[in-house]
């Protein structure tokens, strides 16, 4: 059985989760406004691997026993002056949810609740993937400027390919 204080602290996440999901679909729609359809494919996939996120927390709360409880999604940025500024604020967003992730495991630490432990040894891994890719399209971007070189970067982002986390 899941304590309240980290059935709360997972609640929480959840809505983190849908709030980051709510964010890349925008920067998505943002992107295919902009003649950037690689991009927007991009995010577009970083929109539902979000909600796998979201998935995979609900999923293991209820396998505990404990109740999910959906929040309203806080307000996003709809425009940027760039890609490489939504990138930038990309890894911005995902150092926040990186420190919400690492403030839970300490209270399961605390409360020597090791399943929780053992779920988010998956998510941290998750988020040193997901800022060193960010970082990564950061640097990239600031080498090739605009113009023809990121017409091709954008065509190398169109390839990004979905690929469903398995939740249960
Ligand atoms: Fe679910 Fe991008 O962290």
């Amino acid at each position: 059985m899941i304590s309240k204080k980290i059935e709360s602290a997972i609640n929480d996440q959840i809505n983190a989760e849908f709030w980051s999901a709510y964010l890349y679909l925008s920067m998505s729609t943002y992107c295919a406004h902009k003649s950037l359809p690689g991009a927007a494919n991009w995010f577009h996939i970083q929109f539902k691997e979000e909600q796998d996120h979201a998935e995979k927390f609900m999923s293991f709360i209820l396998s505990r026993g404990g109740q999910v409880l959906l929040q309203p999604v806080a307000k996003v940025e709809t425009s940027w002056e760039s890609l490489l500024s939504a990138f930038k604020d990309t890894l911005a967003h995902e150092k926040v949810v990186t420190a919400k992730i690492n403030h839970i495991y300490d209270l399961a630490v605390e409360e020597k609740d090791y399943a929780t432990q053992s779920l988010l040894n998956w998510f941290i891994d998750e988020q040193v993937e997901e800022e060193e890719t960010a970082q990564q399209m950061i640097d990239t971007l600031g080498m090739i400027g605009d113009g023809y070189g990121l017409y091709q970067f954008d065509k190398e982002l169109a390839a990004r390919v979905y690929t469903p986390i398995v939740t249960a």
